[in-house]
C-alpha cells in the first residue's frame, strides 16, 4: 500500500525550496493579515507565528501531514489508554491525572478513577498537615523546611513549578531540591538545615535511580547523627513511587508512601503526586489550578481541528524547521526569571521523548527527530549568545515566552523587559543593513530573517503554568507521532547507567576492568588519588 504521507511531503520539499530565497519581512509586506492569520489563542495562551519563514500554503500542506500521519486516531488512542508506548507495553494517561479520569477509564482491565482520586485526598492530607505546622519532626517540633530528593522527571516538572509560582515572601515552608549525585549539592542544602525541622521526599518512580538512593542515605545519615531514632524517621520522610515495596524496605512508613503508576511517564509527572513540593509551596488550592490550566489545554487539543489546534500548530512548526528548513536546534527564551528552569524542563521533555533514530517498527528514521533544546532567560541571555543568532552562521528558530504582566516587578522593570523581548524578535527578523561606505559595515550587518514563535501569557499563574506545560507536552507528542517515533521509552540512557554501575564496582574492588586505554587511566588516576 502506498504510503498516504508520500505525496504530502513531496509537495512541503517544493515549498521548502520556495522558502530558501523567502524573506519572512516579504511575508508581512504582501500580507497585511498575517499577523492576525497566524496567531492562535487556547487556554489562556497565545502563539504568534507569524515570524515564521511560513506561507499559507506551506501551512495547509503542514496540516495535511499532520491528517496524513494519523494523528488523530493516535491522540484518541492517548486519551482512551491504548498501549502506545509500544517498547514497554504502557499507556500513556498524564492527562488522565489532569481531568479526565473518566470512571470508565481503565488500564490492563483495572479502572483507574478511584487511585487517582485516593492519592489526590492523600496527598491533600499531607499538605494540610505540613502547612498547618501540625507534622511534628523527631524532637516536637514543627517542620519548617522541605528537601525534595530526585532527579529527571522526579525534579524539574516541581522545581520549575515551584519556581515559577512560589510567593517570593517565605509561606510556611521552605521548599528546596536535590537532583544531582554531586554531594556538593546535598551538603549546600543541609549546611544551614536544622534536621529537627526538616522533611524529605523522595521521589522516583522506579525507586531503583542511583542517584536518588545515594542522597536519601545521606539525608537518613544526617538525621540519624542529629539523634533521631530509626522509629522517628518517618516522620521525616515521605515517598512517592510506582514501587512501595522498596520504598518500604528502604524506611518509609507505607502511611508516607504516594503512589505514581506505569502509565505516568517520569517527565510527564508533574501531575501527579512528584507535583507535592508544588502543593506544599503554594496551596493544594494552587496545585488544583495548575491541574485544571493543563485540563483545559488537553481540551482544546483533543477537540479543535488541526488547522486551529495550539499544540499541532506549534508542533507543525518545529516541523517546517527541522526537517524542511533545516535546523537542528531550538532556543527557548522565556523573558521572565521566574521560568529560568524551563529551557531545562523542556530539554528533558522533548528530548528524551523524541531524541530517537528508529520508528515505531525499529526501522531507522529517514530524517532528523528532536532538536537540540536549549536556552536561558532574557534579558541576561542578551548578553551572552544572542551575538551568534544576530551574525553567526547557525539557523536557530527561537520561542520567545513572556507575560503580559507581572505583579512581582518593580515599577518601570516590566515595561524594560517586554521592549526587549520584542525588540529581540523584531531584530532577529528584520537584520540590519549597514552603507558599504562605513569602514566596519561587514561587522556590524545583521543578516535577519531568523524565525521566532511569541507564547503570551496574561500573566504567569498556576492555571497559564499548567496550560504551558501541557502545550509543549502534546507539541512533542504530535511531533513524535509525524516522526512515527515511540516519544514515551528512553532505552538510550541505559547503557551509561550500566557502565557507572560496573566502574563503581572496580572503585570498591580496585581492580580495573577491561576499557579503553583513556577510561582505564582516567579510573587508574582516580584510585591513585583516592588512596
Ligand atoms: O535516566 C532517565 C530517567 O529514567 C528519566 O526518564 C526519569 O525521569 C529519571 O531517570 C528519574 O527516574 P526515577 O523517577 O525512576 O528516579
Amino acid at each position: 500500500m502506498s504510503d498516504p504521507r508520500a505525496a504530502v511531503v513531496a509537495e512541503l520539499t517544493q515549498h521548502a525550496a520556495a522558502a530558501a530565497v523567502l524573506r519572512i519581512q516579504t511575508l508581512f509586506a504582501n500580507d497585511g493579515r498575517r499577523a492576525a492569520d497566524f496567531s492562535i489563542e487556547a487556554a489562556g495562551i497565545t502563539l504568534d507565528y507569524s515570524k515564521q519563514r511560513l506561507t499559507r500554503d506551506a501551512r495547509q500542506c503542514l496540516v495535511r501531514l499532520a491528517h496524513a500521519s494519523g494523528l488523530a486516531a493516535r491522540i484518541e488512542a492517548m486519551f482512551n489508554g491504548a498501549p502506545i508506548n509500544r517498547t514497554e507495553h504502557r499507556a500513556v494517561l498524564h492527562c488522565a491525572l489532569r481531568g479526565h479520569a473518566h470512571e470508565s477509564l481503565s488500564v490492563d482491565g483495572v479502572p483507574i478513577a478511584a487511585s487517582v482520586r485516593a492519592a489526590r485526598t492523600q496527598m491533600e492530607t499531607i499538605v494540610t498537615a505540613l502547612r498547618d505546622q501540625t507534622w511534628r519532626g523527631f524532637s516536637g517540633a514543627a517542620i519548617t523546611d522541605i528537601v525534595h530528593i530526585g532527579i529527571g522527571g522526579s525534579y524539574l516538572g516541581p522545581a520549575l513549578a515551584c519556581g515559577a509560582l512560589a510567593d517570593p515572601k517565605p509561606g510556611p515552608l521552605r521548599v528546596q531540591f536535590v537532583a544531582n549525585v554531586d554531594g556538593s549539592d546535598i551538603a549546600s542544602k543541609l549546611a544551614v538545615l536544622d534536621p529537627a525541622r526538616t522533611l524529605f521526599i523522595v521521589a522516583s518512580k522506579s525507586f531503583t535511580t542511583p542517584e536518588t538512593a545515594l542522597n536519601a542515605r545521606t539525608a537518613e545519615a544526617w538525621l540519624r547523627a542529629a539523634g533521631a531514632s530509626h522509629a522517628a524517621l518517618a516522620q521525616h520522610f515521605i515517598a512517592i513511587t510506582a514501587r512501595p515495596a522498596l520504598a518500604h524496605e528502604f524506611g518509609i512508613a507505607p502511611a508516607n508512601c504516594l503512589p505514581l503508576w506505569d502509565w505516568v511517564g517520569g517527565r510527564y509527572s508533574l501531575w501527579s503526586a512528584i507535583g507535592l513540593p508544588v502543593a506544599l509551596a503554594i496551596g493544594m488550592g494552587g496545585f488544583e489550578a495548575l491541574l485544571r490550566g493543563a485540563a483545559a489545554l488537553d481540551h482544546h487539543f483533543r477537540t479543535a481541528d488541526f488547522a486551529h489546534n495550539l499544540p499541532v500548530l506549534l508542533a507543525l512548526v518545529g516541523i517546517w524547521n527541522n526537517n524542511s528548513l533545516g535546523a537542528e536546534s531550538l532556543a527557548v527564551i522565556p523573558y521572565d526569571e521566574r521560568l529560568a528552569l524551563l529551557p531545562s524542563y523542556l530539554q528533558q521533555l522533548d528530548m528524551e521523548s523524541n531524541g530517537k533514530r528508529v520508528d515505531l517498527d525499529g526501522n531507522l528514521v529517514a530524517g532528523a527527530t528532536a532538536p537540540i533544546v536549549w536556552g536561558g532567560t532574557g534579558t541576561n541571555v542578551q548578553h551572552a549568545f544572542f551575538q551568534l543568532l544576530h551574525q553567526g552562521t547557525h539557523q536557530i528558530p527561537v520561542d520567545f515566552i513572556l507575560s503580559l504582566h507581572n505583579p512581582h516587578a518593580p515599577l518601570g522593570h516590566h515595561d524594560m523587559l517586554v521592549a526587549n523581548c520584542l525588540a529581540q524578535a523584531e531584530a532577529l527578523m528584520t537584520g540590519r543593513k549597514i552603507e558599504p561606505s562605513e569602514g566596519i559595515a561587514p561587522h556590524r550587518a545583521c543578516p535577519g530573517n531568523q524565525a521566532s514563535n511569541l507564547l503570551l501569557l496574561d500573566e504567569l499563574t498556576p492555571t497559564t503554568l499548567g496550560a504551558l506545560l501541557a502545550l509543549y507536552e502534546h507539541k512533542t507528542f504530535v511531533q513524535g507521532v509525524i516522526w512515527n517515533i515511540n516519544s514515551f521509552d528512553q532505552w538510550g540512557v541505559e547503557l551509561g547507567k550500566v557502565l557507572a554501575e560496573s566502574l563503581l564496582s572496580e572503585m570498591s574492588s580496585g581492580v580495573i576492568g577491561a576499557h579503553d586505554g583513556s577510561t582505564a587511566a582516567a579510573l587508574g588516576r582516580y584510585l591513585r588519588s583516592r588512596k
